[in-house]
């Protein structure tokens, strides 16, 4: 039986992939998909949602808009890691897809993850793969929603270094108020993947290249998306990362098919909200005499070739395409 699952998105390039994987596995029901304001502001990600989701006929998969803003700060909307249009910008305002055919739903992220999770008589999958505010404001409304998740994957914080800043993870750094109410509320079981984790599970160009040579709509999307991430990840750590790049949030689900993609560490995990360098950043308590309770499977490894066989399975099934050049590339 496939398992039923939700997903939180910001999405941008790695969340692209991520749906891609998680709307076409067939071990996963893809029930819902949420979005929220992160790598691009809210309207962007909702559309940027419809366009990967429409390209894979998936249109069947309703899409609900979440918060413009993190919970308790003002001035954030989409925050941008690069100069818009250079080549290190990773995302784009819009991903380079054709356009979305279809709309987004009417009712809230928030509305809909309460009616969802309190309605439901067996638990189910949530993957938060964006800034926490839509996760948080639903389990401060209803805190026995948590009841209902069999396991909160969210891809977020760092150990040995941020990315937006030297301290922090973008996700957490971007609401890092809503990222400690989620990771203080009792969830049954959540996993952190952590960017020490995703920068294993690099992919190349050659993986690309295999990506497309699958001749399938979302193995052409995901080489165009990833090639242009390794485009940005050149432009701005140059040779340290030797073409090459983490697609994040892509991990996270693969974890849901294949568990023993990530090791993990049960660990108490808090946030900084307050310091001015290091707001954002999650603290692991690694003491051997650790006090608090842990709340969190922490990954801190990934294997970039499991990754890329599930990848490739993935998308080796799907509807086969021959693509007209530089369509997807507008
Ligand atoms: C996370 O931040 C976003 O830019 C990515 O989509 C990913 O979820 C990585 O820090
Ligand atoms: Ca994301």
């Amino acid at each position: 039986m496939s398992r039923k699952t939700i997903l939180d998105v910001d999405t941008g390039t790695d969340d692209a992939v991520a749906i891609l994987v998680a709307a076409l596995h067939p071990d996963l029901d893809l029930i819902g998909v949420t979005t929220v304001s992160g790598n691009v502001p809210v309207e962007n990600t909702t559309d940027n949602t419809l366009r990967v989701l429409d390209l894979i006929n998936r249109s069947d998969i309703p899409v609900f808009p979440g918060l413009a803003h993190p919970i308790a700060r003002r001035g954030f909307p989409g925050q941008r890691h690069f100069t818009p249009g250079t080549k290190g910008d990773m995302h784009g305002i819009s991903l380079p897809l054709p356009e979305a055919r279809t709309a987004a739903q009417s009712t809230s992220a928030v509305e809909y993850l309460l009616e969802t999770l309190r309605r439901t008589t067996e638990q189910l999958t949530l993957v938060a793969v964006g800034p926490l505010s839509n996760i948080a404001t639903a389990a401060t409304i209803d805190p026995s929603i948590r009841d209902a998740v069999d396991d909160l994957v969210v891809m977020g914080g760092a150990h040995a270094h941020g990315n937006v800043t030297a301290s922090a993870e973008f996700n957490v750094w971007a609401d890092p108020e809503a990222a400690n109410m989620v990771f203080s509320a009792g969830f049954p079981r959540l996993t952190l993947v952590t960017l020490d984790a995703t920068h294993q599970a690099l992919i190349t160009r050659k993986d690309c290249a295999t990506f497309a040579a699958l001749e399938t709509p979302a193995g052409h999307a995901a080489a165009d998306l990833i090639s242009r991430r390794i485009d940005a990840y050149s432009a701005n750590h140059g040779a340290r990362i030797a073409e090459t790049a983490p697609v994040h949030d892509a991990v996270c689900v693969a974890y849901l098919l294949r568990p023993d993609i990530v090791t993990t560490r049960h660990l108490h995990v808090t946030v900084d909200t307050t310091g001015p360098v290091t707001v954002g950043r999650t603290v692991f308590d690694m003491r051997p005499n650790a006090t608090g309770t842990p709340n969190a499977h922490v990954a801190f490894t990934a294997d970039a070739r499991m990754l890329v066989g599930l990848l490739v399975e993935t998308w080796a099934h799907g509807q086969r395409s021959l693509r007209v050049p530089g369509d997807l590339t507008g």
